[in-house]
């Protein structure tokens, strides 16, 4: 019997690997022979990861490198298979996943929690986890622990932490655990009582000259990249030219070696405020609302499930 002949389509496994079949009742066979075609996709070569020399060597050619946030299976799967360098489980989960005024909440349990999701989908990309408030500034032996726990719990190949000459010990013995550091400096979103906001930060000469300094502290300190949020283009454009590792911005300009956005902004999934420096590439929650209000109405009116959706 020739399985694959069939024309009617399995609801089920169809959206994995159009399988057809041509019996008016869904025969178990094919069924199972459209599962089993499902299993050769996983065993063909995975591409090689990205790691942080990739990043160095990004910088090094002058190819820019995407990073986006995810904290979820289907979402990092989503991001890995769109070929993006790196997913960072960022602490910007507790305001646009668990709905939370601002970053401050966020524990270590809940960021090793999503960060294992986000492992298990990931196969190529680089997967960074974000050191939450509290769970590094107490002090070095704090930092190190917590950042091993990303590595050894999680399944994270590096770190991202915010802070910058005042937290370079920390950077320092983070790496010298030979757990890999992303910085992040400027309009850093857990020091927001500090900046009464979140503001634009380095407008001033002094403030700027601050910046630079700050990133060349935590290059020097040994972190593979730095992100740079917040900041006038000009001077991202600057501490690009004085770094020799990469600056990853966000509302940082086009100059930086790469950009990183929050997923839910990029995909309007996030409506509660929006930054100028936000580019909206789809407007799923619009999508989201119309196709949850057509379920709701084919419910109400007996259309759904039909006899096509149902066993015999
Ligand atoms: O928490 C986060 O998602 C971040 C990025 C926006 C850089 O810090």
């Amino acid at each position: 019997m020739d399985f694959f002949a069939h024309k009617e389509v399995y609801p089920f496994v169809a959206p994995y690997r159009n399988i057809a079949c041509t019996q008016a009742d869904p025969c178990q066979s094919c069924v199972y022979r459209a599962i089993i075609s499902v299993l050769p996709k996983k065993e063909e070569p995975d591409m090689p990861r990205v790691t942080v020399q990739d990043f160095l060597k990004k910088k090094t050619e002058g190819k820019k490198i995407s990073v986006l946030t995810a904290y979820d299976y289907p979402f990092a799967q989503i991001a890995d298979e769109a070929g993006i360098d790196a997913v960072l489980v960022g602490d910007s989960l507790g305001v646009v996943v668990q709905g939370i005024e601002n970053t401050l909440p966020v524990t270590m349990h809940e960021m090793i929690y999503h960060t294992r999701m986000v492992s298990r989908a990931v196969k190529n990309a680089l997967v960074i986890g974000d050191m939450p408030f509290m769970s590094y500034q107490v002090s070095v032996e704090d930092a190190v622990r917590n950042a091993g726990r990303f590595l050894k719990e999680a399944g994270a190949a590096a770190i991202k932490i915010e802070g910058g000459a005042e937290i370079a010990d920390k950077i320092r013995a983070i790496t010298g655990s030979d757990i890999p550091v992303m910085a992040h400096i400027g309009l850093t979103p857990q020091s927001i009582h500090r900046m009464g906001g979140y503001k634009v930060q380095g407008k001033t000469g002094s403030a700027a000259k601050k910046l630079i300094e700050e990133a060349c502290a935590v290059e020097e300190a040994g972190a593979f990249s730095v992100v740079l949020e917040g900041i006038p283009m000009g001077l991202a454009k600057e501490i690009t030219k004085a770094l020799s590792i990469p600056t990853i911005g966000i509302g940082a300009g086009p100059y930086c070696d790469g950009q990183v956005l929050v997923l839910h902004d990029l995909l309007g999934l996030f409506d509660r405020f929006v930054p100028k420096f936000i580019k909206r590439y789809a407007n799923l929650k619009e999508d989201s609302l119309r196709a949850i209000r057509e379920y709701k109405k084919e419910v109400e009116e007996g259309l759904f499930p039909s006899e096509d959706q149902s066993f015999k």
